[in-house]
């Protein structure tokens, strides 16, 4: 009889976990691309390679100034750069990056800071970070993607 009482219980928790794990799921799904999250974090959002430089907010590449110096970077990684290749922004600007490839999967480091993320051809990678200190900050690629790799670059002006 308690046997039958346990697996009645787990049975139950399963069918819990399970509706749990669905709605999760559904609620990720239902999220919007394109909103702005404050939080630094990385999500997704597909786009078709082929046509994204083509497609908005791709097809105007650079700095747009969303609030008080603030501002959303729109990019692309390709073999073997990143557009735009500079980019220049007041000392204690919060950039949100968004960045995706044309071809395949590159990185996006900026050396002694904490960014670093994949950039996978389509999908839409964000990253935030505010730049607190003035400097150069070059953008590296650090993932193998072909022969000039290591040439891989893009610069951040922080004045
Ligand atoms: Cu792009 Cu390595």
């Amino acid at each position: 009889r308690y046997e039958k009482i346990w697996l009645t219980f787990g049975i139950t928790m399963l069918i819990v976990f399970l509706v749990v794990l669905g709605v999760g799921a559904f609620a990720l799904g239902a999220q919007t691309p394109g909103e702005h999250d404050h939080a630094q974090h990385q999500s997704r959002q597909t786009v078709n390679p082929e046509t994204v430089d083509q497609t908005a907010p791709f097809n105007e590449l650079g700095l747009k100034k969303i609030g008080d110096n603030e501002y959303d970077a729109y990019m692309l990684a390709f073999a073997f750069g990143y557009s735009p290749d500079k980019m220049e922004v007041p000392v204690g600007a919060t950039v949100h990056f968004h960045i995706t490839s044309k071809d395949v999967v590159h990185g996006f480091q900026i050396p002694g800071t904490n960014v670093n993320m994949m950039v996978v051809p389509g999908e839409v990678n964000h990253l935030t970070y505010k730049f607190t200190k003035k400097g150069e900050f070059l953008v590296l690629c650090n993932e193998y993607c072909g022969a000039a790799h290591e040439m891989m670059q893009t610069l951040i002006i922080v004045k």
